[in-house]
């Protein structure tokens, strides 16, 4: 080791030459997630219902990211359209992410294949082996979400090419375990296909430790939400903005007679009101009044239309404003290429930081 590197301290600067070599070293580290994905970055934007349509889709790719649709509950001739014009915005590659349980699944797939869409993500439970099959004979590939380490080995075993594993510091629909121990549990054991890791990140220096973990990349929604590009209504950002970690909470369930699938959001009016909705429920349902069917159905419809309120139409107090808990570091409303350049930077800096650690240690 030199005797300058020996002098130089932590926390310096760092020079041209030092950030030159940690490029290398952060584009050596996720290089399968980036040929997988055929982008710069390794860096997924994640799909979020009604905020990932053409506009910030088309940011994250062009800006060196994965841009992914989120299809949720659009017929076919809506995905046909809004593919064709993310397209006419973007010539880099971007995917489309199909919920498993949407009615139309199959004519869904096949409008991606048509429009010659490269990664279909398969969300929303263990995707049929069906779809996959179709997929895959159509020359595209299958991105498929794992909670946990035998189903991470299951969809393999189906012919996924790519795993997402999403802690539930994530926003959105969350499973129980944080992704710190998903990523233990899962990366050491899964090396046939690529991982890409979600939930919390909102940082790039975070996301190295991920990859030298295994990780293949990351996949971000909650700091895109909040992007200049995204269409979200301007009280959704505002909200993200104000907002620190510990105020994206998951949703509460009163009594497991009438399961409640656990969604992180801000906390609001509407959650507090979703308690007091399913205590009257329960307490219909004990009285006879309601079937156990009927009061499930009541408490599930509750949030029906919610996310398009507070997205669309910046209903914050009483829509459901979705967010993970690394919404503490949205900390303004930022281009989504800056926020791209802050989360490559950030990796950049800290594998320069680990350098010089290695180098004064040695
Ligand atoms: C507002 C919002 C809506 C979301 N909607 C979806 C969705 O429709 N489908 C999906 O697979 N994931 C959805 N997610 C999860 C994201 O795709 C992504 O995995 C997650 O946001 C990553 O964690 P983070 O929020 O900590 O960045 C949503 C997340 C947010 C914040």
């Amino acid at each position: 080791m030199s005797e300058q590197n020996n002098t130089v301290a932590v926390t310096d600067a760092p020079t041209q030459p030092e950030l030159q070599r940690a490029r290398k070293r952060l584009d050596a580290l996720w290089r399968r997630g980036t040929d997988f994905l055929g982008t710069q970055y390794a860096i997924l934007g994640g799909a979020m219902s009604w905020v990932s349509e053409r506009n910030l889709v088309s940011a994250i790719s062009n800006a060196g990211g994965f841009g992914v649709i989120a299809c949720g509950a659009m017929e076919p001739a809506r995905l046909a359209e809004e593919i064709q014009a993310t397209r006419a915005l973007t010539d880099r590659p971007f995917g489309v992410n199909l919920i498993t349980m949407h009615p139309q699944l199959t004519e869904l797939v096949q409008v991606c294949l048509d429009a010659g869409v490269g990664h279909i993500v398969l969300a929303g439970g263990i995707p049929p082996g069906a779809a996959i099959k179709a997929i895959k004979d159509g020359g595209a590939k299958v991105i498929a979400f794992s909670p946990a380490l035998v189903l991470a080995k299951r969809l393999v075993k189906m012919g996924v090419d790519a795993l997402v594993i999403e802690g539930a510091e994530a926003g959105g629909h969350v499973g129980p375990v944080s992704l710190t121990v998903l990523a233990q549990e899962i990366l050491p054991h899964i090396q046939s296909v690529p991982v890409f890791v979600a939930g919390g990140l909102g940082r790039g220096d975070a996301l190295v430790s991920y990859l030298e973990l295994g990780a293949s990349g990351g996949q971000l929604g909650t700091r895109f939400a909040a992007a200049e590009e995204s269409i979200a209504h301007e009280k959704f950002k505002k909200a993200f903005v104000r907002a620190a970690a510990r105020d994206a909470v998951t949703s509460v369930q009163l009594d497991d007679r009438f399961p409640v699938i656990p969604v992180r959001a801000l906390g609001n009016e509407g959650g507090r009101q979703f308690v007091t909705h399913q205590a009257d429920v329960i307490r219909r349902f004990q009285s006879g009044e309601l079937t156990r069917e009927a009061a499930q159905l009541e408490i599930e419809h509750f949030w029906a239309g919610a996310l398009r309120r507070a997205v669309i139409d910046g209903d914050v107090e009483q829509g459901s404003v979705m967010a993970g808990q690394s919404v503490g570091m949205v900390t303004s409303v930022q281009p989504v290429a800056q926020i791209i350049d802050d989360l490559v930077e950030q990796a950049t800096v800290a594998l320069v930081r680990q350098q010089r650690r290695m180098d004064t240690d040695g």
